[in-house]
């Protein structure tokens, strides 16, 4: 399956695009404002999984910011929408086979640390999969990467320097710490946040693990950002709902935009 979606994907790029910004849930308008060169919808793209998630467009948008060549996945897939943990694996690794060697993943998330407050934005530093999935089990294919990757420094400390850089430029406050993924789709309890918190945990949400796993074991280089839609469960005394999260991303947008166009005019 990946090499026929990257052939697909390559006919648009022309292979010369190596980076990538898969756009998480409230950060798609991103996708939106770029003077895009090229869109494909990803049933255009062969043996491409469709996106289900509210907010997530389903498309590739192959555009120019700050100069340079980059490609926007619009919508990405979450294990709650019912994938299996290869669809995931699948679309990482046909992004490496078009050329892809740099992946930045972006994504919602509620806030664990309690520093953090809704609107704001955090690096990723590292991880911790809770999702109790790996997209690296089954026969490993050495010419993707090997066996038992190491996963000391997921998160590029190069392109991580490159986004500090980016946010001190632009001054943006920019967060940094450690996001935990889980499947989802109901919200954590306010119990499960204390023992995340415990964890070492700074952020939750229902993305980027897997695609990180899998990014690093065909080589890539990755960056995450996490924008933090909400207090994670129980540190306020409300519920957590999807409009929030949307609400939230509604403030973001131009701080977002000039975020990453500062980023990408770095790299
Ligand atoms: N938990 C899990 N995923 C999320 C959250 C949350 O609080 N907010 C946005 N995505």
């Amino acid at each position: 399956m990946s090499e026929i979606s990257a052939k697909h994907i390559r006919e648009i790029t022309g292979g010369k695009t190596e980076t990538a910004i898969v756009l998480g849930s409230g950060l798609n308008f991103y996708g939106e404002q770029i003077d895009s060169a090229k869109v494909i919808p990803y049933q255009e793209i062969p043996d491409f999984p469709v996106s289900t998630a509210p907010g997530h467009k389903g498309q590739l948008i192959s555009a120019n910011i700050s100069g340079k060549p980059v490609l926007l996945m619009q919508g990405r897939f979450h294990l709650y929408e019912g994938y299996d943990v290869t669809v995931i694996t699948d679309v990482i690794r046909s992004l490496k086979l078009a050329g892809i060697k740099r992946l930045l993943l972006t994504n919602a998330s509620g806030g664990i640390n309690e520093n953090f407050r809704p609107a704001e934005l955090m690096l990723i530093t590292d991880h911790i999969n809770l999702t109790g999935r790996n997209p690296l089990i089954g026969a490993n294919d050495e010419s993707i990467g090997l066996r038992f990757p190491d996963m000391s420094k997921a998160y590029s400390p190069k392109l991580r320097e490159t986004m500090l850089q980016a946010a001190e430029n632009c001054r943006v406050k920019l967060h940094q710490g450690v996001y935990i993924g889980v499947t989802g789709p109901s919200f954590e309890t306010p119990a499960e946040i204390r023992m995340m918190r415990t964890m070492g945990a700074d952020a939750v949400g229902m993305s980027t693990v897997l695609e990180a796993i899998a990014a690093v074991h065909g080589g890539m280089e990755v960056c995450g950002l996490s924008f933090i839609s909400n207090l994670a469960a129980g540190i306020l005394d409300q519920p957590i709902t999807c409009e929030e999260v949307m609400e939230e991303a509604e403030k973001v947008k131009p701080v977002v935009a000039k975020l990453l166009e500062e980023f990408i005019s770095l790299l």
